[in-house]
């Protein structure tokens, strides 16, 4: 039997899309509150192999997800690397930040990330033994511009502004920054593989905020890098790009790229991607994640729409970002109910 995840990666259109959720595992969920407190703080969670697995697990005993996805965050690659990290309470990521050339020297090389990252790979060794046969297992990176991003400013930022500024001062060492983030993505994902994940999802959050060439230099064009390396490595591995809110970009982008599947965000309606994305292969996506916190009927009809507006095709059912902590359990339940009741 194959996968259902699998199957809509090789182009099949299902009568019934199979479905996982963007942050399924978090804080929405009372299990994996009570997990994240054991381990003392989301950090500690992400490096104990235990507890990380458990809680991919979680959401997948809850709902029967066709997918679990690794639970791990895009910011332990930099972290690796050697930049330093820590999350405040409340307020999210803060780094050591990297805008100068003598900051970049001391970063690691792509081959010094493993010691580091040992526990990951070790939490994706446990999920692939202990996942129900059906289910795949989804490993994932950053993309090096949407990691670059937080480098640069040292925090998350509205805008990207910091990564622009670097990029317009200074377009060497932004360069150097995103080559070496390339490249250390491809040995950090390729031991994913080597782990036990079965598809790879490459998360470029902020790809919106590039504009003109620089999206083709810095969005698209180190995906296709990445992409080709993993394949090369690793023939017939399925991968999902998802170049957040790339609007009319994202036409082409899987052709580009070489990725199977590019996950579209709710800043494009269902019916548009399904005319003009769809037709180059399977597409995920893309609910609103609001409808998660406000449920009713309008959840019912949205998550029907998008299922209809997709049923041309192969499609992985998701949001079109990640689930935030003030949804619903409940209303994930309906959700699941509406797009599986056909
Ligand atoms: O999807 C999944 O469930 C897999 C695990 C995962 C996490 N982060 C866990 C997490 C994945 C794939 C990510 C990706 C990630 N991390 C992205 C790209 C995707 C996106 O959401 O745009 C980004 C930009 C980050 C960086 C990051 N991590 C931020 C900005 C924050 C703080 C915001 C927040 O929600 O608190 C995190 C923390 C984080 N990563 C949490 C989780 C479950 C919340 C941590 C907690 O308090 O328990």
């Amino acid at each position: 039997m194959t996968k259902t995840i699998l199957k809509a990666l090789a182009g099949e259109t299902q009568a019934v899309p199979p479905i996982w959720m963007m942050r399924q595992a978090g804080r929405y969920l009372p299990e994996y509150r009570a997990t994240r407190a054991e381990a003392g703080d989301f950090l500690s969670l992400c490096y104990a192999p235990d507890l990380a697995a458990e809680v991919t697990l979680q959401p997948i005993r809850r709902y029967g997800f066709d997918a679990a996805i690794l639970f791990a965050d895009i910011l332990l690659l930099p972290q690796a690397l050697g930049a330093e990290l820590w999350f405040e309470t409340g307020e999210g990521p803060r780094l050591s930040t990297i805008t100068t050339p003598a900051e970049l020297a001391k970063l690691g090389g792509k081959d010094d990330i493993h010691d580091r990252l040992a526990p990951v790979y070790e939490t994706v060794r446990i999920l692939a033994r202990e996942l129900p046969r059906e289910t795949t297992l989804i490993g994932f990176a950053g993309a090096p511009w949407t990691v670059a991003t937080y480098m640069i400013a040292g925090r998350g930022t509205p805008d990207q502004g910091p990564a622009h500024a670097l990029k317009a001062a200074d377009r060497a060492t932004f360069a150097a920054l995103i080559d070496l983030l390339s490249e250390a993505t491809i040995e950090y994902l390729s031991a994913q593989v080597a782990a036990g994940a079965e598809v790879i999802k490459l998360f470029d959050s902020w790809a919106g905020s590039l504009k003109g060439q620089d999206f083709t230099d810095f969005a698209l064009e180190p995906a296709h890098r990445i992409i080709a390396a993993l394949k090369e490595r690793h023939p017939g591995l399925p991968i999902i790009a998802f170049p957040r809110e790339a609007g009319e970009r994202y036409i082409g982008f899987a052709r580009a790229t070489g990725a199977d599947c590019v996950a579209i965000d709710n800043s494009v309606s269902a019916e548009w991607a399904a005319e003009h994305v769809q037709k180059d292969g399977c597409v995920q996506g893309n609910l609103d994640p609001s409808l998660l916190v406000s449920g009713g009927e309008r959840l019912i009809e949205e998550t029907r729409r998008v299922v209809r507006a997709f049923s041309g095709g192969p499609h992985i059912f998701n949001l079109g970002h990640g689930i935030t902590p003030d949804a619903d359990p409940e209303n994930v339940a309906r959700m699941i109910e509406a797009v599986r009741a056909r």
